[in-house]
């Protein structure tokens, strides 16, 4: 490992310094395995603010929810998109999309994420809805009756993969799903196991297959094929319009744009679903609580569970599930694991709280590690605990959490925060709520007995929802062959 002489010395203002001699590459990994313990570490010895010089990179960190804040509302200073727009054309294989050869692009992707939310969302929710229930129907509901094992992982990943890719991208000519979706997936999850690697800019080149896989993954969103697919969501459509207006942009360039969404779709949604669905079915009582919401508002709306008819569930029926949605909150406060970066853009003062402020250097990099935020006692107790109904007060969604007696602006955040905030979210947690709420109507369901409890693993700490170490065996069968034994 390449190590580097720690040449910075703390300046007057500045946050407390963590010195020494530094390895490149070592630091970033070790901060990777274990970030949550790292950070605490540090906290302990030199308070809530300190940097620390890690791959190459001097990094503040604020680790007090109630500063929280004064770093997200710093827009103009502290620029979000200059880090994304570095890492993420590397990452996919697109050329930079502010690099000055597309101008007034990177303002028309960002206008383009609105159709991910608001009245938009209507569309792309009944239309997961179908392909949810297609998926689950050929795959997992084709009439037998016995019960039957799988993986758990494996089971949310073939089917959200598929869902969500079939809404996203729509279907293909003449049949209603692609071919070589199964091969598709499984290069997904090469590429996404280098993900870590190639977001710490390893180049691809040192990375095995990687490059060809990607290349694979990128291809299989050739323009010539898109425009055969038909029910393409507003959102991608609106995309693929846009970068033809850019003569300079490859074939090849638009399709690993295209590639750059699934990867945003699916990447984090398939783990959340895993452990929405795990802590469910390992928590009786959160089950009966939730299954028994699901069915009140079928009812409500004279949709009873027949498993002969299709289920619809309105916008306004998936935003009634208050329990529902709360153990999908808890399950993304247990298992997310984000970091929100900033960079300074120049040398400049950071207002705290009070009178009390910090000096920082323009390209340093200010961190918000929003899992400290989530496993803090004070803030949450038993954090470790998942408890399905800590997001529900009187009937409503509970949205006050203190911290030295101060409520907090900013309790939940797996989803980062500001101006880069994840444009997906709403579809997000409505995509899970859908999968959860087909997967209780349509199947008796249980974990196999005498596993161990399921643990995270912590190697992609910093880049969104942790994997599980491990996967977990399930029994199934389909509710409707029970019921008419
Ligand atoms: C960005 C989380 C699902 C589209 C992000 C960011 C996070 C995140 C943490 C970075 C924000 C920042 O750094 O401040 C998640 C989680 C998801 C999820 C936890 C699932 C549980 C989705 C879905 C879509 C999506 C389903 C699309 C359909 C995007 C896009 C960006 C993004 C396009 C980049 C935004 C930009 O460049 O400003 N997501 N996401 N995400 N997400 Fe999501």
């Amino acid at each position: 490992l390449i190590s580097v002489r720690f040449s910075r010395t703390r300046r007057d203002g500045e946050p407390p310094l963590v010195n020494g001699w530094i390895p490149f590459l070592g630091k970033a990994l070790e901060f990777r395995k274990n970030a949550h313990g790292f950070l605490a570490a540090h906290k302990e010895k030199h308070g809530d603010v300190f940097t620390v010089l890690i791959a190459g990179k001097y990094m503040t960190f604020i680790m007090n929810p109630l500063l929280y804040p004064y770093v997200i509302k710093h827009g103009k200073q502290l620029d979000f998109h200059e880090f994304s727009d570095q890492v993420a054309p590397v990452t996919f294989g697109y050329p930079p999309v502010r690099s000055g050869k597309f101008p007034g692009m990177d303002e028309h992707i960002q206008r383009s994420f609105r159709l991910l939310q608001g009245d938009n969302l209507d569309n792309l929710t009944e239309s997961m809805m179908g392909n949810l229930m297609l998926v689950f129907h050929k795959d997992y509901l084709d009439g037998e009756s016995e019960w039957r094992t799988e993986s758990m992982y494996q089971f949310c990943n073939s089917v959200m993969f598929e869902a969500t890719f079939l809404t996203m991208y729509g279907k293909p000519a003449h049949t209603n799903r692609h071919s070589g979706m199964v091969m598709l997936r499984q290069d997904f999850v090469k590429f996404d196991n280098m993900f870590p690697l190639l977001i710490a800019r390893i180049p691809i080149s040192l990375l095995g297959g990687t490059k060809i896989i990607r290349d694979k993954l990128i291809n299989y969103f050739h323009p010539q094929r898109m425009s055969t697919w038909s029910n393409t969501s507003g959102f991608i459509k609106e995309r693929a319009a846009l970068f033809e207006q850019y003569d300079c942009m490859g074939d090849i360039d638009k399709a690993a744009h295209h590639f750059a969404i699934l990867w945003a779709s699916v990447g984090n949604t398939v783990p959340a679903t895993f452990w929405a669905m795990y802590y469910l079915l390992t928590h009786p009582e959160a089950l009966a609580v939730v299954r028994e919401e699901i069915h009140c508002v079928l009812k409500v709306s004279g949709l009873e569970a027949d498993h002969n008819r299709d289920v619809t569930f309105t916008r306004e029926q998936l935003d009634s599930l208050l329990y529902l949605e709360s153990s999908i909150n808890e399950s993304l406060r247990l298992s997310s694991a984000s970091m929100n970066i900033r960079v300074a853009q120049e040398d400049f003062s950071l207002r705290l709280e009070g009178e009390r402020s910090i000096r920082v250097r323009k390209g340093d990099i200010i961190s918000l590690y929003p899992q400290s935020m989530h496993m803090d006692p004070e803030i949450y107790e038993n954090p470790e605990m998942y408890k399905f109904d800590r997001y529900v007060e009187d009937g409503k969604e509970k949205t006050d959490f203190y911290k030295d007696g101060q409520k907090l602006k900013y309790y939940r955040m797996p989803f980062g925060s500001g101006s880069t905030k994840c444009p997906g979210r709403y579809f997000a947690v409505n995509e899970i709520k859908q999968f959860l709420s087909l997967l209780l109507l349509r199947f008796d369901m249980e974990v196999v007995e005498g596993q161990e409890p399921c643990s995270l693993d912590s190697s992609r700490a910093g880049l969104g929802i942790l994997l599980p170490a491990t996967d977990v065996q399930i029994h199934y069968r389909p509710r409707q062959a029970r019921e008419e034994e």
